[in-house]
């Protein structure tokens, strides 16, 4: 009998689900302090962490204008205590239907500047209402009116102009200007507004009613899809009724892998973050880092993210519309394939790596994380793509539009604005998701949990894969997210850093070995986290300083 208790003991701690002792308290950790504070609001309502991941995104939406927004679109990574499942919501926009892979091109074949970023024919159909709708009718417990509230007053009351705001709306300023919509609501006299200026929306607070009256068909139908639509289409546009209607957000399973004794539980495609991750952590498993110098750990992790962005460029895409080698490359040979080719003494010129077939021919984006005392958990990195995405709001709509549709390759080999380069498998098609950095992520092991990501472009999945690094050697919450960055992304053949990524030593280093290190003028990222003690369910929440965000634990 006793035998049978301890072996059903055993069983029981082997295939519990990495179980977590109840927290009880909550973590929040945003890029707004407004938006934090409305996701308490909703837990102590009595929601869930899906109910306050709601709030939060609807209130970055209105108080974070150059990030994110019901004009664009995100992933949010769930995880219910309950039953253990994890999912990612896809809420990633979609090209239009009168899209077209050579859109971007002049008759010679040519690139356009600046079409694919600012203004109407940039923006894809958005996704965030549709996903915002679906989270909190299946898995809150509070009504749209509820969650939405906070959001609708922010929008009416108005938020302040912070400094961050400002820099962001000069680096916009003309794209802003060409739309009087966008310029009325974000300019004061078609100018940077001052600090402490109150930016307020009422056209958005009133989309926002209507998504709370009538759920999607408040955005995707009816009077405020008529008005994007017309809107849209005068502007230059493409949109259709049809566009609107047909949108669907894709409930998908996250992709998981290990890395020294962690599960890591991140984003699937049409974002690039998890394989890439995975990709990296897996070269990285057979190299002892642990065991190495500073530079010698810098230099193989550099080498490890070149192959996986090598890979980015040339497999990845909708899965909806591009078979997705996932197996292949996320398999224990292909690891030791990318490994073995990692010279440890030198830098492996991108050029030297097979080149990508092509048959032809921080501070924008938002991150947040939460755990609430039930143990769910969100991560979810939001996008409207560049500062105040297209820059363009139709009138009477309050909606920033999204220029989501640069996230795909215009044309093979043509970087976009991170500088990525892409071919077939993340072309422009009607209905299609472009390819994403995003990477909302999940570490765990049976002691610890961290919920992680951030914003940053291309450089999102190095610098999530700099928290998982540190939060595997022990490192707390305000170390992790303070952490300096390096990146390197297959092309541009180069390692781009922060001031302080590395010390003159290393540099010296580093480039002896044949690396070309380029130091950047500003910090870059915006990293939120929240990491539990499993055991005593003790929860940490730490904000990126380099943001004006607030993580709180309560
Ligand atoms: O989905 C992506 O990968 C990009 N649209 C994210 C853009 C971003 O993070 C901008 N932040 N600095």
């Amino acid at each position: 009998m006793r035998l049978i208790s301890v072996c059903l003991t055993l069983i029981l701690v082997l295939v519990a689900p990495l179980h977590t002792a109840q927290a009880r308290q909550a973590a929040i950790s945003s890029a707004h302090p407004a938006a934090t504070d409305a996701g308490f609001e909703i837990l102590e309502q009595g929601g869930n962490a899906f109910d306050a991941a709601v709030a939060v995104s609807a209130v970055l939406a209105v108080v974070e204008p150059y990030s994110s927004g019901i004009g664009g679109g995100g992933f949010w990574l769930l995880y219910r205590n309950k039953d253990g499942k994890q999912i990612m919501i896809d809420g990633r926009e979609k090209a239009p239907y009168q899209s077209h892979r050579d859109m971007y091109l002049d008759s010679t074949g040519e690139v356009i500047p600046g079409l694919s970023v600012d203004g109407p024919l940039s923006a894809g159909i958005p996704g965030e209402p549709a996903a915002l709708v679906h989270i909190a009718e299946k898995y809150g417990k509070l009504s749209l009116h509820k969650t939405l509230a906070p959001a609708i007053r922010a929008a009416r009351n108005g938020f302040k102009v912070t400094p961050h705001y400002q820099r962001m709306a000069q680096f916009r300023l003309e794209a802003l200007r060409k739309s009087p919509a966008a310029a009325k609501i974000f300019l004061l006299n078609n100018e940077v507004p001052p600090l402490g200026y109150v930016i307020k929306q009422e056209d958005l607070a009133k989309t926002l009613e209507a998504m709370a009256k009538h759920g999607r068909a408040g955005f995707y139908e009816g009077e405020v899809a008529r008005r994007l639509v017309t809107e849209t289409r005068k502007a230059g546009g493409i949109w259709s009724m049809q566009d609107l209607a047909k949108y669907q957000i894709v409930e998908r399973k996250p992709l998981t892998g290990h890395y020294r004794g962690y599960q890591i539980t991140s984003a699937a495609p049409p974002s690039s973050g998890g394989i890439a991750l995975l990709e990296i952590l897996h070269q990285l498993e057979g190299l002892d880092l642990h065991e190495q110098n500073n530079l010698q750990r810098k230099h193989l992790i550099i080498e490890a993210m070149r192959r996986a962005y090598r890979d980015r460029a040339e497999y990845l895409g909708d899965p909806d519309f591009v078979k997705v080698p996932i197996k292949t490359l996320l398999s224990k040979q292909h690891a030791d394939q990318l490994r073995k080719s990692i010279d440890p003494e030198w830098a492996t010129p991108s050029s030297d790596l097979k080149p990508v077939a092509s048959k032809d021919s921080g501070f924008h984006t938002t991150h947040f994380s939460i755990i609430d005392k039930h143990g769910n958990r969100v991560a979810a990195t939001l996008s409207i793509n560049y500062p105040f995405g297209s820059c363009y709001v139709p009138p009477g709509t309050g909606v920033l539009l999204n220029d989501e549709m640069d996230d795909f390759s215009a044309k093979p080999g043509v970087p976009n604005a991170y500088g990525l380069v892409g071919a077939e498998a993340n072309a422009i098609a009607p209905g299609k998701r472009m390819l994403s950095s995003m990477s909302p992520t999940f570490v765990e092991n049976k002691q610890r949990l961290a919920v992680i990501g951030t914003p940053g472009g291309s450089r999102i999945i190095t610098m999530v894969l700099h928290g998982i690094l540190a939060f595997v050697d022990g490192k707390d919450a305000e170390t992790i997210v303070n952490l300096p960055r390096y990146h390197h992304q297959y092309l541009p053949d180069m390692v781009q850093h922060e001031v302080d990524a590395f010390s003159a030593e290393e540099k010296a280093g580093l480039e002896k070995r044949g690396h070309q290190l380029k130091q950047l003028d500003s910090t870059y990222g915006n990293m939120h986290i929240v990491i539990q003690d499993k055991k005593t369910g003790k929860l940490s929440a730490a904000g990126d300083k380099r943001g004006e965000g607030k993580a709180l634990v309560k």
